[in-house]
């Protein structure tokens, strides 16, 4: 048994969890800085970084009182060492090795897509290993083999734009405010999949992906609209479906190939984008695959996933006090699949 504090600041949440193996998730706390950044269209990185100063302290202390314990208790500190915004990881480096250093107890870098990974330990039904995962993030679109903690394989990456990318840009076109996936999909739960996107790599016989052009065909086709006619709320709703249609319908194919191809029938979908209720919908339907996701709040970004990545990382090694943070940080080493 071993009790990990987990703090996470890449980019524009600010997340703080106490998690113990044994016993799961006992508190989080997190603080979207969404509204901050919603007027510029995207994280001002600076701004991040300023924010996640002024929250960490007090969401560490509300952490606390909420799981009833005391700083005392904790075994180990887990933080997010990337990738991510630099003065943004650097805020929770910091605040973690401070902590360690002053507790006397050992620090855990964590990989933040490892969080992610893992994130579908969470709920009460655990998937089994080896499983194949499909990361849907804003800044990424992998399918990965996991045999054990620490052992990925990966069998699929985006060319170009992410899955959540792919949401958030065409979701702008239709004047959604940014990040604009969640509203997206809820405009389309009012649509019809009338457009007939194109569905990106679907037939290219390998398990990558490319988003950019259907970026260019939602930009084409809203021109094409809006000068025949005014962009009406239905219209936008049938736009909403169409678009949604066409990245989970490449993102499910994409993993049943993987299903068949390398016969692991776990499946876990994790990142921003696995809280999309069609995609998971879609996911469940899957032939001979039982898929796994986090809970629906903890699939954005998010402090318990990097205690409970600490958790595993703390049960299998040690750790001493590391200060490194790493903007482009690779989880796994190796060339893209063909
Ligand atoms: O994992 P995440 O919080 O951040 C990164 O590590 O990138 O993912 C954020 C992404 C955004 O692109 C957001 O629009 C997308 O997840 N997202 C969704 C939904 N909820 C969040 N995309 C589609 N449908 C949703 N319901
Ligand atoms: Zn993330």
């Amino acid at each position: 048994m071993a009790l990990i504090l987990g703090i996470e600041t890449s980019c524009d949440e600010t997340g703080i969890a106490l998690y113990d193996l044994a016993t799961g998730l006992i508190a989080h706390t997190l603080y979207s800085q969404i509204s901050l950044h919603a007027q510029y269209g995207g994280v001002v990185p600076e701004l991040a970084s300023r924010d996640h100063t002024k929250r960490i302290i007090p969401l560490i202390k509300q952490c606390l009182v909420d799981a009833n314990l005391d700083l005392g208790m904790i075994d180990a500190i887990a933080y997010t060492a990337g990738p991510g915004l630099n003065g943004a990881l650097l805020v929770g480096a910091s605040v973690a090795n401070a902590l360690a250093f002053s507790l006397n107890k050992p620090v855990i870098p964590i990989h933040h897509l490892e969080g992610h990974l893992l994130s579908p330990f969470l709920c009460e039904t655990k998937p089994g290993l080896p499983f194949i995962a499909l990361l849907v993030s804003g800044g990424h679109t992998q399918i990965i083999a996991v045999e054990a903690i620490g052992k990925y394989t990966l069998l699929g990456d985006t060319l170009d734009d992410a899955a959540g990318e792919a949401f958030d840009k065409t979701a702008k076109l239709l004047g959604l405010p940014y990040p604009g996936g969640k509203y997206l999909a809820e405009l389309a739960v009012h649509g019809q999949d009338i457009y007939n996107l194109p569905r990106p790599m679907l037939h290219s016989h390998d398990l990558n992906f490319s988003f950019s052009g259907l970026k260019t065909a939602v930009l084409t086709l809203v021109n094409k609209i809006t000068e025949q006619e005014e962009m009406t709320l239905p219209i936008k709703q049938n736009l909403a479906a169409s678009i949604e249609e066409s990245i989970t319908d490449v993102l499910v194919k994409k993993v049943a190939d993987a299903v068949s191809q390398t016969g692991i029938n776990t499946v876990v979908v994790s990142g921003g984008v696995s809280a999309n209720l069609k995609l998971r919908k879609k996911m469940n339907k899957i032939p001979n695959a039982t898929v796994f996701y986090p809970p629906l709040d903890l699939c954005t970004d998010n402090g318990a996933m990097i205690a409970l990545a600490g958790a595993h990382r703390f049960k299998a090694a040690k750790f001493d006090y590391s200060f490194s943070v790493y903007p482009r940080y690779e989880l796994i080493k190796q060339t893209r699949a063909s």
